[in-house]
């Protein structure tokens, strides 16, 4: 790896803005057996002075990150279920009406959306490396292809199908660096009259809420409306709408199409106006950020700390790979957290990346509730806090580090 990377989409020059140092691979949880053998990589993030692009200044090797054992699932969440529910049947609406329509979802994990999409008998194809949960995908009914995306792919997919009226990708593809052959792929695979949309954590919110633990290893890109534009017109593609989203800690839906095709929402103009005036680009803007991480890294170590001085109980809740960046930065181990809980089987038993706190099921922090318990899967706050009453009704406290450290 050079000592200074060149942006991946433009090869211009990146500026690093913030270094959380040594990081081990976010869903990478150990066992007793792998843990000698961890593997760590510097975690750091820098902006693209030319085109705007956020990304990683260093790259971990793919295979090391999506393969089998990858243990992310979609359903974990209920409001996730709901959320991909609904588009893929907007989707069947809107999109997929016409003779024989075909869709392909990238990084369809365990088939959570084209799971409707397959039910209304419509052609799909999820593609996803992580055969693990690509089996899963066909458990249920869903064509998956144990791949990664890339032109290679999309020359395959169309010669076995044809080309695809919808192309979907959620929490996807801000986890692939190879962008360039993505895009060629797209460009390819996409039907005259058809639609690339995709979804992402928004680089805005992550400045607006301080939520620093969306950079992790996987989180190759952090987009914005203007990064996304200028990346859409170098492919032939043009960005036509842009969406809010409220999951995962606010995320937009970008919506391209061929260049020409469709008419761009005027909702894109006030998008990047919008970016603008809060300095998403500039200097002080990723500075201010910067200073504001290390003020919630020192905040929440003091804390613990007095907790756990005062005989206090403390656990985690959701092993959720954005922790990892937050434990192994400030040094949050099992000195300070006596579990974390997550409902994901791949997870429990096992010890979370770098920082070595044991996971285990939800039902031991059932079984003897905590005085505190920190949330780590803060972005499913809502749906966490409303089927956990109980925790707060024995006394118990959450503890939230986004936007800053506050017990409530
Ligand atoms: N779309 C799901 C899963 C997101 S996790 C959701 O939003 O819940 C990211 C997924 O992308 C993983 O399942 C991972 O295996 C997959 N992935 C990573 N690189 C990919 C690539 N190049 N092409 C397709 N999928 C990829
Ligand atoms: P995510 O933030 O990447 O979606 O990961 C969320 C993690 O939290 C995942 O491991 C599942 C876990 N989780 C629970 O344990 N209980 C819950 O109610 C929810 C919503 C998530
Ligand atoms: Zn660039």
């Amino acid at each position: 790896m050079s000592e200074n990377p060149l942006c991946r989409v433009c090869g211009g020059t990146l500026r690093e803005f913030i270094d959380f140092g040594r990081q081990p691979l976010s869903n990478r949880f150990v066992t007793p057996e792998t843990l000698p053998k961890e593997t760590f990589f510097r975690l750091a993030t820098g902006i693209c002075e030319s085109c705007t692009m956020v990304q990683l200044m260093e790259e971990v090797p793919r295979e090391e990150m999506f393969n089998e054992d990858y243990p992310y699932v979609s359903a974990g969440s209920k409001v996730m279920r709901e959320h991909f529910s609904a588009i893929a049947r907007r989707f069947l609406e809107t999109e997929l009406t016409g003779d024989d329509p075909f869709i392909v979802e990238l990084g369809s994990n365990d088939g959570t959306m084209l799971k409707t999409i397959a039910e209304a008998g419509v052609r799909q194809l999820g593609v996803d490396p992580s055969d693990g949960v690509a089996q899963m995908a066909r458990d249920q009914g869903v064509s998956s292809l144990t791949a990664f995306f890339e032109k290679s792919t999309a020359e395959e997919v169309l010669a076995a199908h044809g080309h695809a009226n919808v192309i979907f990708a959620a929490n996807t593809l801000c986890h692939i660096p190879y962008l360039d052959s993505v895009f060629q792929g797209i460009k390819l695979l996409l039907a005259d009259d058809g639609v690339f949309v995709f979804e992402d954590p928004y680089f805005a919110e992550v400045l607006r809420r301080n939520s620093f633990d969306q950079i992790y290893d996987e989180h190759y890109y952090y987009f914005t409306a203007r990064s996304v534009r200028e990346l859409a017109a170098r492919y032939g593609l043009e960005l036509v709408d842009v969406e809010r989203l409220p999951v995962h800690g606010g995320e937009v839906r970008y919506t391209l199409a061929h260049a020409g095709a469709r008419t761009p929402s005027p909702e894109i103009d006030r998008l990047v106006a919008e970016e603008d005036e809060l300095g998403v680009a500039s200097r002080e803007t990723l500075d201010a950020f910067a200073t504001r991480v290390m003020t919630v890294r020192d905040d929440l170590v003091r804390l613990l700390r007095e907790l756990r001085d005062e005989g206090r109980r403390v656990v985690a809740y959701g092993a959720t790979a954005k922790s990892a960046t937050v434990a192994n930065y400030c040094g949050i181990g099992p000195d300070l957290i006596e579990f974390v809980c997550d409902t994901t089987p791949a997870k429990q038993g096992r010890l979370t990346p770098g920082s070595h706190i044991p996971v285990r099921p939800v039902e031991e922090f059932h079984a003897s509730y905590p005085d505190y318990a920190l949330l780590f899967a803060w972005n499913h706050a809502e749906e966490i806090m409303a089927k956990e009453q109980g925790f707060r009704e024995s006394g118990g406290k959450w503890i939230l580090y986004i936007p800053d450290v506050g017990v409530h």
